[in-house]
């Protein structure tokens, strides 16, 4: 080869890389708006979600990996049966369950499937960024009329574990649309002696003529039920409650109806919220 055929092909070398550096520049920057999706999927607000990834199913607790089986069915049985495995932190006669149905494994009750992919969120009570710690905590204190867990204490990481189980797979801030108590949309002004009438035919048969409960259903009122500082000691939460899934597996009760008997039950005695205990 000449010195010209060198040169020439030294041009080639030189133009053959400048061209691959383009090209590979252009694709790195047709990577970015892919880049810019996967966050979008995961933004705050669930935003481009497409339905199939938010599904409803939970897996079963005995089901989870067995290095954290154990602690899985402790927090799964800690919902279940709160009067036996956190005696210790409950002051009536409540369990987790009565309220979040099958644990919360259940769509149709307040459920806590996802939990762990909703939390931690900004919550008007404390006026700050909650976890799930801090709103177990209010459930215990208020749903339950107890003491608060200690947070690294094996009651609080196995309920922790358990929520984190049964919320296999949704991603995390997705909008999950089974999750919370949806609010009833009513101008009805409740009028607790209508609800007294209806208490007789429609919930004394499960709950007791006296509310204080029965082997088949939980106390409404008295001694035994959530404090007046719980979610439920809201008329807005008590109602939406009843009409949504009262009478337990088969409710049947107009809006104005579940207002009315709402109305009657939270206008009885319960216990006090105490803060700090
Ligand atoms: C067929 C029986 C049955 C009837 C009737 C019934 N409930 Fe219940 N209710 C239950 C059971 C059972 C639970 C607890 C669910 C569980 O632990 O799985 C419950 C739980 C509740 C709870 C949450 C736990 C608590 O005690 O605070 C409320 C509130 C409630 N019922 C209100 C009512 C009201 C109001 C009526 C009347 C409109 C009513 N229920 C009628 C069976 C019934
Ligand atoms: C008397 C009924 C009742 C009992 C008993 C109860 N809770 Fe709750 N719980 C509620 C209500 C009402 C809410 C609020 C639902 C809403 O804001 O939409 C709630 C919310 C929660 C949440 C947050 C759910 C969410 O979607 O943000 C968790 C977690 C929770 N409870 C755990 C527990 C645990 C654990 C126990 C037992 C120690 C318990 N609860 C007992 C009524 C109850």
């Amino acid at each position: 080869m000449n010195s010209r055929g060198i040169l020439f092909a030294l041009v080639l070398v030189v133009a053959l890389v400048l061209a691959g550096t383009g090209l590979y520049a252009m694709l790195g920057s047709m990577e970015e708006p892919a880049v810019q999706k996967a966050v979008l999927v995961a933004g705050a607000t669930g935003e481009g979600l497409t339905p199939s990834q938010v599904v409803f199913n939970p897996p079963l607790p005995q089901d989870a990996p067995e290095d954290i089986r154990e602690g899985v069915m402790l927090g799964y049985r800690i919902l279940m049966d709160t009067q036996t495995y956190a005696k210790e932190y409950v002051g009536n006669q409540l369990n987790c369950r009565n309220c979040h149905f099958d644990a919360g494994r259940e769509r149709n009750t307040l459920s806590l499937v996802g939990v762990a992919a909703k939390y931690p969120i900004y919550r008007e009570r404390e006026k700050y960024v909650t976890d799930l710690v801090t709103r177990t905590q209010s459930c215990f204190l208020r749903s339950m009329n107890g003491k608060r867990l200690p947070p690294e204490g094996k009651h609080m990481q196995a309920i922790m574990a358990y929520y984190h189980w049964i919320s296999r797979g949704l991603p995390q801030y997705a909008r999950i649309p089974w999750l919370g108590l949806k609010k009833l949309d009513s101008s009805h002004q409740a009028d607790k002696a209508a609800g007294k009438r209806l208490y007789g035919p429609h919930c004394h048969g499960c709950h007791g003529p006296d509310g204080l409960g029965t082997v088949t259903a939980p106390p409404l009122w008295g001694p035994g039920s959530f404090n007046d500082g719980a979610g439920m000691s809201k008329l807005k939460n008590f109602a939406a409650f009843t009409y949504r899934f009262m009478p337990k597996s088969a409710p049947n009760l107009t809006v104005s109806q579940a207002l009315d008997i709402s109305a009657y039950i939270l206008s009885l005695p319960r216990p006090r919220f105490q803060a700090d205990k």
